[in-house]
């Protein structure tokens, strides 16, 4: 059986940049450490007047399409995950066909389109759907477009607005990929919550704190089911765990956890014990709040210890490299903390062919997703030709008064607002307004 994966990526940022420890944690009158050392973000990411998540993911697409010097008759299915569609019916990735057909010879007339939601999990579950179609041998040799696009906006004054974001991510999923190739097996942790939702509204309603807990329970029934139909995990069996990243401060609190988990009745537990203990096990405790108690202690302890440290900075650090700088990007979280990791191997000279991820995908209402991925021989150069670090570079950095008149403008309920964009458009797909039915229309800028 040949492999299936990603075969290719192309990130899109938006374009304008908000500092958040510099510019928005003055304005709140906060203390800048909370977003360096409590968040984790640097800078989130905007879109700017003439973006959205159609241009985005569009343009990320276009790129990846005219790298890989692919046709739209190449491609055999389009989905678009997002959590930020603007309509109920017609899904994002017919406008995203529309704007690459006005670029490319050919048509994507006979590829199947679609539109993926579950939170920031649907970026995964799209490539889990072109997985299947590949494997089931219906794609006649056509490589399926995965595209997870988001604006990650929360309502001014919001807990969220700290973790706020906006870009796209496109990947093609084929047959012996170049990048990674997926695993069979996957492990699902998934239970209905309330935790953060958009009831028909664009700004979502959140419970931050709960959130958290939720994320955290489900990611690890989802660890456990994958290791009941994969393997036992060991800490040492893994290059790198890309985790979702509503923000970096997050996926400190998974990856300790999970570091637990993995190394509970190995050499690392015995090689623990002098220092910290061993992990405490339920059935030595009466009571469960006297468990929990216990654990916290021992995870608090966990987390000083030269191994852990060692194991976070190998694994987990390198994933966070990109969203310090572009903050929560919804469904492309997870997949732009798998680049961060293989950008930085590459920067590193590492030889990473063969070696294992494992990505965990998450999803508020709520859905964890866990699946193990090989490093392909030809990875490094996929990832030489990425170029987010000088779109990351080349945003514009917003006043705290231009992030409003900003986020403003891109508030449905605000109608529009009378400010010009702040960067200049070239070689890509803009937004250009509403037609008679209240579509929204896009052209191609050289
Ligand atoms: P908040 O009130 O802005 O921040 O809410 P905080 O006061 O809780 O502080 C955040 C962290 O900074 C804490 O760290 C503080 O201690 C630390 P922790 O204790 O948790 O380790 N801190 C400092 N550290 C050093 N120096 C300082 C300092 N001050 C504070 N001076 C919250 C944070 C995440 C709740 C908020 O931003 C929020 O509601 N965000 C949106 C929800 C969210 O991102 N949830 C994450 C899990 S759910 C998920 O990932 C799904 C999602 O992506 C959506 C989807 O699936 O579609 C969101």
């Amino acid at each position: 059986m040949n492999p299936v994966g990603i075969d290719a990526v192309e990130i899109w940022t938006g374009k304008l940049e908000l500092d958040l420890p510099g510019t928005l944690a003055p304005a709140k009158d906060e203390d800048p450490d909370k977003y360096r050392k409590g968040i984790g973000i640097e800078r989130s990411s905007f879109p700017d007047l003439y973006e959205d998540i159609v241009t985005m993911g569009a343009n990320a697409a276009k790129r990846l399409m005219d790298r890989k010097d692919l046709t739209p008759e190449d491609i055999g299915r389009i989905d678009v995950a997002t959590e930020s569609a603007f309509d109920n019916s017609k899904p994002v990735s017919t406008y995203v066909a529309g704007c690459l057909e006005q670029y490319f010879d050919g048509e994507f007339r006979h590829a199947n389109k679609g539109e993926r939601k579950f939170a920031c999990v649907a970026g995964t579950q799209s490539i889990d759907d072109a997985y299947n179609w590949i494997r089931a041998g219906r794609n006649r040799g056509r490589a399926a477009l995965v595209i997870a696009t988001d604006t990650a906006l929360y309502a001014r004054g919001d807990p969220g607005e700290s973790t706020q974001g906006a870009g796209a991510v496109a990947m093609l999923i084929d047959e012996d990929p170049d990048l990674v190739a997926i695993s069979n097996e996957q492990g699902y942790g998934s239970m209905d919550e309330t935790d953060f939702l958009k009831p028909n509204q664009q700004f979502p309603s959140v419970d931050g704190q709960r959130s958290m807990q939720v994320y955290l329970s489900r990611m690890r029934e989802a660890v456990e089911d994958f290791e009941s139909v994969a393997w036992d995990m060991h800490p040492d069996d893994l290059a790198y765990v890309p985790f979702h990243t509503p923000f970096p401060g997050m996926v400190r609190k998974a990856a300790l956890l999970g570091y637990r988990h993995m190394s509970r009745d190995t050499e690392i537990e015995d090689a623990l014990a002098d220092e910290i203990g061993r992990q405490p096990r339920e059935d030595a405790f009466d009571a469960r709040e006297d468990y929990e108690d216990a654990i916290r202690d021992y995870m608090d302890d966990l987390k000083q210890t030269d191994q852990y440290r060692a194991w976070y900075d190998d694994a987990i650090e390198p994933t966070l490299g990109i969203s310090r700088h572009v903050g929560n990007w919804y469904t492309g979280s997870v997949h732009i903390a798998r680049i961060a990791a293989l950008q930085s191997a590459a920067e590193a000279g590492r030889d990473l062919a063969g070696e294992k991820l494992l990505v965990g995908s998450y999803g508020s209402g709520a859905q964890a997703e866990i699946h193990a991925e090989t490093v392909q021989p030809n990875w490094d150069h996929e990832i030489d030709q990425l170029n987010i670090d000088a779109q990351i570079d080349g945003r514009y950095d917003l006043s705290h008064d231009e992030y409003e008149l900003v986020h403003d403008s891109h508030n449905y309920e605000k109608g529009s607002v009378d400010i010009d964009p702040f960067t200049e458009p070239s070689d890509e797909f803009v937004f250009t307004g509403w037609g008679r039915m209240n579509e929204r229309q896009y052209e191609y800028i050289e």
